[in-house]
């Protein structure tokens, strides 16, 4: 059974290799990329998932720009991890597939309006501006998703970007409140499993190994953005954040989690974007998502290089 989902996202380089992964994928209709400020302007972002339909050879796949800033937050980018461009690492060539036309909100809503309930599955990759904005203005689809699936938060690993926070909740912690708070399905691939996930050389040269363009471009893309992660926790790699989501769509048996309840912290300038887990349960809280903590890498990674292989 084909899935229909629709990426959110903020292309950067993990966000690029889940893209990819999708877009080699058959069992995966992708309705639409729709692009949000976060690891570097909007403008960017956009213009960097245009970059990638053309490397897959997916033009058929429409980019539809929507936020360009945090609901009420100046935004918070991070050229620092990913580059100027939001996608360095690789030569990509300049985009000449335009953005479509409506805004990225605005398709949302309608592509979800428009399929069966139960039939849509949104890929959140980024800060949850645009999928918080399109529950606001529709929240009748919070019920007729049939889940959001997101990378996104931290609770055993802590935060990325401050010592409580992950940077796609802390970018935007009141999108991700109205999110976590309206009753869709939620799944979370946070830090907890996302750390778990490292881009070895070996696992990099597997790409590279791949022989065609894609493989080149995402082994060039990880060796790029893997230099400041490096650096950071000084492991043997990077953590591969965004294609879990893509792989817990395709292959959620390589993962493990359990349904917990998830608070956002949006009061506090010092835990500012905490995702607040009751992973044991010690409140009475309504359990609001699926909470990701493992996963098997080998698999993981096996299983993004079946795809890329796939590509172009
Ligand atoms: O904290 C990791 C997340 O922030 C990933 O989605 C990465 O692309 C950045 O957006
Ligand atoms: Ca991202």
């Amino acid at each position: 059974m084909v899935q229909n989902v629709i990426f959110d996202t903020d292309p950067g380089q993990d966000d690029a290799v889940a893209i990819l992964t999708a877009l080699a994928s058959r069992e995966l209709a992708v309705l639409g990329i729709v692009t949000v400020a976060g690891n570097i302007p909007l403008a960017a972002t956009t213009r960097n998932a245009l970059k990638l339909v053309e490397l897959a050879g997916r033009t058929d796949v429409g980019v539809y720009a929507g936020a360009d800033r945090p609901l009420s937050r100046t935004l918070v980018t991070a050229e620092h991890v990913h580059g100027e461009s939001g996608l360095d690492g690789p030569e990509l060539p300049a985009p000449s597939t335009p953005p479509r036309a409506q805004h990225g909100v605005d398709f949302l809503i309608e592509t979800v309006r428009a399929h069966p309930e139960g039939t849509i599955r949104i890929m959140a990759l980024g800060p949850l501006t645009n999928v918080a904005l399109a529950i606001a203005k529709a929240p009748d689809i919070a019920a007729r998703l049939k889940d959001i699936v997101l990378m996104g938060g931290a609770y055993f690993e802590v935060g990325n970007i401050t010592p409580t926070a992950e940077f796609n909740i802390y970018v935007d912690p009141e999108a991700a409140r109205i999110v976590f708070a309206s009753g869709a399905k939620i799944t979370v691939l946070p830090l907890d499993v996302t750390h778990r996930m490292i881009s070895t050389p070996a696992r990099i040269d597997a790409f590279a190994a791949l022989s065609n363009r894609a493989g080149e471009a995402v082994a060039a893309m990880l060796r790029f953005s893997e230099a400041f992660d490096r650096r950071k926790y000084g492991w043997d790699g990077a953590p591969l954040h965004d294609p879990c989501v893509t792989a817990y769509v395709l292959a959620p048996e390589i993962f493990e989690g359990r349904s917990v309840n998830v608070e956002i912290e949006t009061g506090s300038s010092l835990t500012r974007g905490m995702t607040v887990a009751d992973y044991w349960g010690v409140t009475d809280r309504p359990k609001n998502a699926i909470w990701i903590r493992s996963g098997d890498a080998d698999a993981f990674f096996s299983l993004l290089a079946d795809r890329i292989g796939r590509l172009p």
